[in-house]
């Protein structure tokens, strides 16, 4: 089963006309037995409301809002595709399955307390969710996997919050069905006979808040047993959590019934929330049989051009003797180098179709880092020459749909990697020259030399040295490096999402003004580029090639001004993406999936006069008024053909 069908199956499944397929011959399925969940559009890569990350590392990110309490105009139950980057384990990057940039499928309840499918009177809650994993995973109608191959893991309790009970009894009801009896182990002894359900403390099966503060719960984690034989180096016995790679995590179904304070402590929430994700990526590997997700069409035809690329054949080259290995374990070379050149190039190219640059902070540092390590990789496998752009294109073709923004990116993609690739390869260039003189981890650190492409430098020019002296120093000062940038993040999400939600959310308002206003005072070839918020001031870029004079800024902000002193009403509308452009509302994310997305608009609500119409994730202010003093402090060009602005609400 290709991804696709399996991104559709999912979509179908929760929407209304889900729960049973189409018959051959006759209508769509009635929506009984269907679990009517509104489908919704990815938001985008770089959160547009969240200044506690980054990047949308998770579904709940963007939904934080709905999560709180906020209306959704899709109602209370949604379904989604949403892509997502994580690096904080990019040194596992190049075993079977883990990845940086990928692809959750989530359904979500926000409090839902009707139950119009007849099941679980009480809601929408743990019991339905469950069911509705297991039903999508093992109905031959779904996904059709092996219900024996299916583990499950459980919160187990702590001083925070209870043994979770309910799902332990929900998932022995769904086992039940089929014939299996699904016992509860004791993970550390291992698995015996009938045992299928294990608990674990909170660093394994609890999820949130996104921030310090906020929404979270226990959650409960569906694994595939791949069969793989247990590696006896990662413990005496396997158990789901083992990390040898013979089970592998698919789907995590959240119960956000907690709200955590600034005390620490934890509330029950008034609204109990279903927040779940399942890796795409992983799914299609297991439907496909394939030993690592690299071999699965989401990525073989990058392999296939990094093969073309470095005149070499991905099968031909060591391969580690057991895929499930980290890299660290594997070595570098080899079929890992191609894995992490796909993984790192995908990722920067979704990034870079969000009008990221590669920079020396925050999400461009990222970038950096990404497209260098794809670089660095390279050259393991005997690439020298100008490649990233050339795998770029294969990328962009290939997630060309559902993904519209990476087509109508691509030049600014391919530039920014060009020039990226230029820099680094001249820094390599000097790096190379002073391999000798500098110490190792500023090699490292500075240009980007991983300590095996150093004693392969000096092995080259017949230079001795003391091995194990450099790793152990080149540890210890990595170590040192992590600590301190673990601990400049933490920083970020000091305050947790539910300070900043108020103050961001006028912000982003501004922001819709801001553009209307640009639009009106400069011309309508003004588009959205880029938006950054903070609880201290909005950044906007916007494609405009000249400089913007003091009496142009002066208009804008007097424009923008007006239209807060008179109030108007914010709109908030659901339709389809196509509906909303035949309106003329603009947006910058574009894709095929979750066709409904949200329109905004800002207009007299006297003369019916339309100021402001724009697709967006929201949450927006529900009029002007409350937004204060608008005021533009910095004007500077951000790239060629795009200016930025940054402004205040006073
Ligand atoms: N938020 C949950 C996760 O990312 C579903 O695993």
């Amino acid at each position: 089963m290709k991804a696709s069908e399996i991104r559709q199956k999912f979509l179908d499944f929760f929407s209304a006309k889900g729960g049973s397929p189409p018959k051959a011959d006759g209508p769509l399925a009635h929506a009984s037995g269907g679990k009517g969940h509104t489908i919704i559009p990815s938001a985008p890569l770089v959160p547009e409301n969240d200044p506690t990350v980054l990047f949308t590392t998770a579904g709940m990110h963007p939904l934080v809002p709905y999560l709180l309490g906020e209306d959704h105009p899709g109602g209370k139950r949604v379904a989604n595709v949403q892509i997502c980057l994580r690096t904080d384990d990019i040194n596992k990057i190049g075993d079977n399955r883990h990845l940086s940039f990928f692809e959750m499928l989530g359904n979500w309840s926000f409090g839902d307390p009707a139950s119009p499918d007849g099941i679980g009177a009480a809601g929408y809650f743990k019991k339905e969710a469950i069911q509705w994993s297991f039903e999508f995973l093992t109905d031959k109608k779904w996904l059709g996997l092996e219900p024996k191959k299916i583990y499950i893991s459980v919160f187990e309790g702590d001083k925070d919050a209870p043994r979770d009970e309910e799902s332990i009894r929900a998932w022995q009801e769904q086992f039940a069905k089929v014939g299996i009896s699904a016992k509860i182990g004791d993970w550390q002894k291992g698995i015996k006979k009938d045992e299928r359900i294990f608990l674990y403390g909170k660093n394994k099966n609890w999820w949130g808040p996104a921030g310090e503060i906020g929404p979270c719960g226990p959650d409960t984690e569906m694994f595939y047993d791949s069969g793989r034989k247990h590696n006896l180096s990662f413990g005496k016995v396997c158990h789901p959590n083992c990390d040898c790679g013979r089970f592998i995590e698919i789907w995590n179904d959240v119960f956000m019934q907690y709200n955590k304070r600034a005390d620490g402590k934890y509330e029950p929430l008034k609204q109990k929330n279903v927040d779940t994700g399942m890796g795409l990526e992983r799914v299609a590997a297991i439907m496909q049989n394939k030993e690592t997700l690299f071999e699965t069409e989401l990525f073989w035809p990058i392999i296939e051009v990094i093969e073309k690329i470095a005149n070499s054949n991905y099968k031909l080259h060591v391969s580690p003797k057991d895929p499930a290995l980290f890299p660290k374990r594997a070595g570098p070379t080899g079929q890992v180098s191609y894995r992490i050149i796909a993984d790192h190039l995908r990722a920067a190219v979704f990034i870079l179709a969000e009008n990221i640059e590669p920079s020396n902070v925050d999400r461009g540092y990222i970038l950096r880092r990404l497209i260098r390590r794809a670089i660095r990789y390279g050259k393991q496998i005997g690439i020298n020459s100008f490649f990233t752009h050339k795998i770029a294109e294969v990328i962009i073709d290939l997630y060309k749909d559902p993904y519209l923004h990476l087509k109508k990116n691509q030049d600014f993609i391919i530039e920014q990697l060009v020039r990226e690739e230029e820099k680094f390869r001249q820094t390599l260039e000097k790096g190379l020259k002073l391999i000798e003189s500098k110490k190792i981890f500023d090699l490292y650190q500075t240009y980007g030399f991983p300590p095996e492409m150093v004693f392969e430098e000096l092995d080259k020019r017949g230079i001795k040295y003391n091995k194990e002296n450099l790793k152990k120093e080149f540890d210890e000062e990595f170590k040192k490096h992590q600590e301190l940038s673990r601990t400049a993040s933490v920083g970020m999400f000091k305050g947790g999402l539910s300070d900043y939600s108020e103050i961001v959310t006028r912000y982003h308002t501004a922001t819709h003004l801001l553009l209307a206003g640009l639009r009106q005072v400069l011309g309508e070839h003004i588009f959205q580029r880029g938006s950054n918020i903070t609880a201290e001031r909005l950044r906007f870029d916007f494609s405009h090639s000249e400089k913007i004079t003091t009496e142009q800024i002066k208009q804008v902000e007097d424009l923008v001004n007006q239209k807060i002193s008179e109030n108007l009403p914010v709109k908030v509308e659901e339709m389809t993406d196509n509906e909303a452009k035949a309106k003329g509302a603009i947006g910058v994310f574009e894709q095929k999936y979750g066709e409904r997305v949200k329109v905004y608009t800002i207009f007299s609500a006297k003369t019916n006069e339309i100021f402001s119409q724009e697709i967006c994730g929201g949450p927006h202010v529900r009029s002007t008024g409350v937004l204060g003093k608008f005021r533009i402090i910095k004007e500077e060009a951000s790239s060629a053909g795009v200016r930025r602005i940054k402004a205040v609400l006073e």
